[in-house]
């Protein structure tokens, strides 16, 4: 239970009872998220090493008390109500997702994966309405879709009496967003907005799903997380993720291994004489990230996180170059922030667009933001949104 009243969940409160006509029996939210480190591993059975942020989604929820059996969900970032009834949950999706708008396929897809992962029987619930209010910028590569599914998730447990635990309450996100969604995503967001913690990052292994806590010490260390939000937007339901995703899957099939988990440095000379130029460097990001997250566990672990600027530095080096998801103005925002004294900084999330971060001393935060805002002017690009994000608690009820 956060004590903390926000402005989006006072907005879900108010959104639910302009579209609805009543009070909401309370809020629910979760988190956005930063991948400190470990970027396009998740789907390979990798590591990765996310923090939930203190950005937010908010839902309003309210069992309908009419005997109607249907979800209604509203948000203010659309203006379409848009409703299912709970039995109709499972025509719908994933067959006929199209018929849903695109932005209520997120909440109603949650709606369809609960029931199913829970076994529930669709007469057996309520109706219910909900109202969404978000502080999480979206297209900003800080996982908005996740922050919708794990408040979505978190709220319609408690108000359909669903006990399913928090890894499989990230997996319900998860298949809204593949199946409902139709973007061919990993688990980490998910997990991220679940299972965050305040001061600390989530070491995720993403075969067994087993998660550790592991503190980030940045405020003892006098650092601030830096985001550089490029406004460049993106959507992994099209296009390069998908692609990406294929060429890793190409890359284990040629050395006959299940995921690129288990594939080794040693193994890359071998893979250079299966696959094209192309393939072999998405693998072979895959492989060094994969070290890289161990690395900086190790690293934080042993020598706190002033330590870890040089794994940061070649991850991003290692997406622009093998795995070719930067864009010029993510290069930009790490080249200046790194310039203006950032200890480390990359791109973070899916690419293509959305955000770099930079860990960035106290006092150089000023001076990263002004090299940062400067050299998008002088490349011509549309001003940046900078910000600080602290590592946050998971999705709970407010
Ligand atoms: C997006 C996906 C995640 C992950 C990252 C890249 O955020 O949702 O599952 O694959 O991209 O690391």
């Amino acid at each position: 239970m956060t004590t903390t009243d926000s402005r989006a969940a006072a907005a879900a409160r108010a959104l639910f009872a302009e579209r609805f006509g009543a009070e909401p029996v309370g809020t629910w939210s979760a988190p956005g998220r930063v991948n400190l480190i470990g970027e396009h591993t998740d789907y390979n059975d990798g590591f990765v090493l996310p923090f939930a942020i203190q950005h937010r989604t908010h839902v309003a929820l309210a069992p309908r008390a009419d005997g109607v059996f249907r979800v209604r969900v509203a948000s203010t970032f659309d203006d379409t109500t848009a409703e299912l009834a709970v039995a109709e949950l499972a025509e719908v999706f994933p067959e006929r997702r199209d018929e849903v708008p695109e932005w209520a396929r997120y909440p109603l897809g949650v709606a369809w994966a609960l029931l199913a992962a829970s076994g529930t029987d669709p007469a057996s619930v309520p109706g219910v309405d909900l109202a969404f209010a978000s502080e999480v910028p979206v297209g900003a590569g800080l996982s908005s879709s996740a922050a919708i599914e794990g408040a979505t998730a978190v709220a319609l447990a408690d108000a359909w009496a669903i006990h399913l635990d928090r890894v499989a309450l990230a997996k319900v996100g998860r298949r809204a967003e593949n199946e409902a969604v139709g973007a061919p995503t990993g688990i980490m967001d998910q997990m991220a907005a679940l299972l965050g913690r305040a001061d600390a990052a989530i070491f995720l292994d993403c075969r067994s799903l087993e998660a550790e806590v592991v503190d980030l010490g940045f405020a003892d260390a006098g650092l601030e997380l830096v985001v550089i939000d490029t406004g460049v937007k993106h959507s992994h339901a099209t296009g390069g993720y998908g692609e990406r995703r294929a060429a890793c899957e190409r890359g284990a099939a040629a050395l006959g291994v299940p995921a690129l988990r288990d594939v080794t440095l040693d193994d890359l000379p071998r893979l250079a004489g299966l696959v094209d130029d192309v393939t072999f460097r998405r693998v072979r990001h895959v492989v060094t990230e994969d070290q890289r997250v161990l690395d900086t566990v190790r690293t934080l672990r042993e020598q706190g996180p002033t330590a870890i600027g040089d794994l940061l530095v070649a991850s991003h080096a290692s997406m622009r170059d093998d795995f070719e998801i930067s864009v010029p103005e993510l290069d930009t925002a790490v080249e200046a922030a790194l310039s203006a004294g950032a200890v480390g900084a990359r791109m973070t999330g899916g690419g293509f667009g959305g955000a770099a971060i930079a860990l960035v001393a106290r006092d150089r935060v000023q001076a990263v933001s002004d090299a940062a805002t400067a050299a998008f002017a002088a490349a011509g690009f549309a001003a940046p949104t900078i910000f600080t994000v602290t590592p946050s608690a998971g999705a709970a009820r407010d």
